[in-house]
C-alpha cells in the first residue's frame, strides 16, 4: 500500500474511529438522520436522540405517517425544531415522489430541505461510497495546514478551492473512510488551539507542521 495522505488517514481511521451508532449502518435513511441532528449539535449529545428517533421511526414510511408533533416531541432538548419540521416534510416528500426510497444521487439529494453541500456530501460519501466532499470548518483547518494555504477560509472563493482538493485526494478511495477520518481529526488531534501533531496520521505530510505554522493556520478573517 502506498504511503500517502489518503492511505494514512483511511488506515487511522479504520484502527482508530469514534464508535457512533451511525456508524453502524450505511441505510441512507439513518445516515440522513443522523447527519440533520449533527448539523448544530455535538456528538455525545446526539448519540440518545438518533437512537430514540430510528427506533420509534424505523423506516421513512413511518416517519411520514407519523403527526409532526410526534417528531417534535423526540426532538425536544435538541434544538434547531426547524431540522425536526424539514425532516418531517422532507419524509413525506421521498414517500411521495420516490416511493419511500431515500434518493439515489447527489443532485436529488441537495435538493431536499434542510440539506445543503456539506449534509449531501458526507451523506452520498457514508452511505453510497461517492467521492464527494463534505467541507465544514474542520476540513477547511485540516487543509490550510496541510497545504500550508495562507489564503482566508472565510471566502468562498478558499471554500471552493479546499473542495477541489479534497475531491481530488478522495477520488479512488474510500470516501466514507477517507471523510469521517477527517472529521475525526478536526475533533480530536488537528484542533483549533494545540494540534496534536506527534499523533497525527499524517503530520509527515503536513507543509505547515514542516515549516511551524501549525498554530497559526488557518487564516479566518470575517467582515
Ligand atoms: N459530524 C457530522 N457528521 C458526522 C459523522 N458522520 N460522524 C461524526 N461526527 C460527525
Amino acid at each position: 500500500m502506498q504511503n500517502n495522505i489518503q492511505n494514512n488517514l483511511i488506515s487511522w481511521y479504520n484502527q482508530n474511529h469514534r464508535h457512533f451508532p451511525w456508524r453502524e449502518t450505511n441505510n441512507p435513511y439513518y445516515i440522513w438522520i443522523s447527519e440533520i441532528m449533527l448539523q448544530q449539535t455535538t456528538t455525545e449529545a446526539v448519540i440518545p436522540y438518533y437512537i430514540r428517533f430510528i427506533e420509534t421511526f424505523d423506516t421513512i414510511d413511518k416517519l411520514a405517517q407519523a403527526p409532526l408533533e410526534e417528531v417534535y416531541k423526540l426532538w425536544e432538548g435538541l434544538g434547531y425544531y426547524r431540522r425536526a419540521k424539514h425532516i418531517h416534510e422532507t419524509a413525506k416528500f421521498i414517500v411521495e415522489n420516490y416511493h419511500g426510497q431515500f434518493p439515489t444521487t447527489y443532485q436529488e439529494i441537495l435538493k431536499l430541505k434542510g440539506i445543503g453541500p456539506y449534509t449531501a456530501g458526507a451523506i452520498c460519501s457514508i452511505a453510497y461510497g461517492f467521492s464527494t466532499p463534505a467541507i465544514d470548518g474542520n476540513v477547511l483547518r485540516i487543509i490550510s495546514r496541510l497545504y500550508a494555504l495562507t489564503d482566508n477560509i472565510a471566502l468562498s472563493k478558499t471554500q471552493k478551492k479546499i473542495s477541489q482538493i479534497v475531491s481530488e485526494l478522495l477520488t479512488g478511495y474510500d470516501a466514507s473512510a477517507f471523510n469521517q477520518g477527517l472529521m475525526d481529526l478536526g475533533a480530536t488531534i488537528c484542533r483549533p488551539l494545540n494540534p496534536q501533531c506527534q499523533q497525527c496520521p499524517i503530520a509527515s505530510f503536513c507543509k505547515a507542521k514542516q515549516t511551524g505554522q501549525e498554530k497559526v493556520l488557518p487564516i479566518s478573517i470575517k467582515n
